[in-house]
């Protein structure tokens, strides 16, 4: 199934719509040395031309996501959900907010929207996210998922050309009413807490 195009996903106050090349300028323009910190693999300088990389290397395995303001069209910030690419069953999210619009709920808000839409279109059993151990405004993102924390491992981090300890907490797919428990709706997650895994997510 290709996932190269989906319909904009609409929330109360937001819009999240498929990136585009056009978008990649004023998403560089909104990537900065505290949002970069918390990412793996958005370096400082994030620039149009990795944004515009970025748009069309990450667009064939997932769902990359312009997430704007409904009442102005203000650009907020990003929100993806990709294919992990060690294990067809099993999603990653990620996210980040411009400065200007965190503390405002907005990821939340629009990363609640993607996760049905991933399950759906991405046709996984799980989906992740994973963050710095201190990172407690995107933990906080995660529980609003309904994720629930599955364990630490060190992940390479392309960014900063290192591993980093991160926490991972995860969401399975809600079985089909009509599976009584069985297939891959209900199939327990395989992660590891040890295991060593390279990712280039978020
Ligand atoms: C994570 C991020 C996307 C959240 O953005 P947001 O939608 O504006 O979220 P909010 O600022 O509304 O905060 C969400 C929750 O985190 C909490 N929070 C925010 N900053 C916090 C902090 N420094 N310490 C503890 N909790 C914090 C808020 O209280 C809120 O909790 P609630 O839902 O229980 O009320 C944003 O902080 C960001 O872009 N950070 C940098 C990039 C990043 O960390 N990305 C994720 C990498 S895994």
């Amino acid at each position: 199934m290709s996932d190269d195009s989906f319909p904009p996903i609409r929330t109360q106050r937001l819009v999240l719509r498929r990136a585009e090349a056009p978008d990649a300028a004023p998403l560089a323009a909104l990537m900065s040395d505290a949002i970069s910190a918390r990412l793996a693999s958005w370096p400082m300088p994030w620039t149009e031309e990795r944004m515009a990389a970025r748009i069309v290397e990450w667009r064939p395995v997932g769902l990359i996501c312009v997430v704007e303001r409904a009442a102005d069209g203000a650009l907020v910030g990003w929100v993806h959900a990709l294919r992990a690419p060690e294990d067809a069953a099993r999603a990653s999210m990620g996210w980040w907010c411009a400065e200007a619009h965190q503390g405002h709920g907005y990821i939340r808000e629009a990363a609640a929207a993607l996760l049905p839409v991933a399950f759906e279109r991405l046709g996984v059993a799980v989906v992740e996210a994973g963050a710095q151990p201190d990172n407690q405004a995107s933990f906080a993102v995660m529980r609003a998922l309904g994720m629930a924390p599955v364990g630490a491992r060190f992940t390479y981090v392309p960014a900063r050309g290192r591993h980093e300890r991160t926490v991972f907490h995860e969401i399975r797919r809600a079985p089909p009413p009509d599976r009584r428990g069985l297939g891959p709706g209900t199939k327990a997650a395989s992660s590891d807490a040890d295991r060593e895994r390279q990712s280039p997510f978020p």
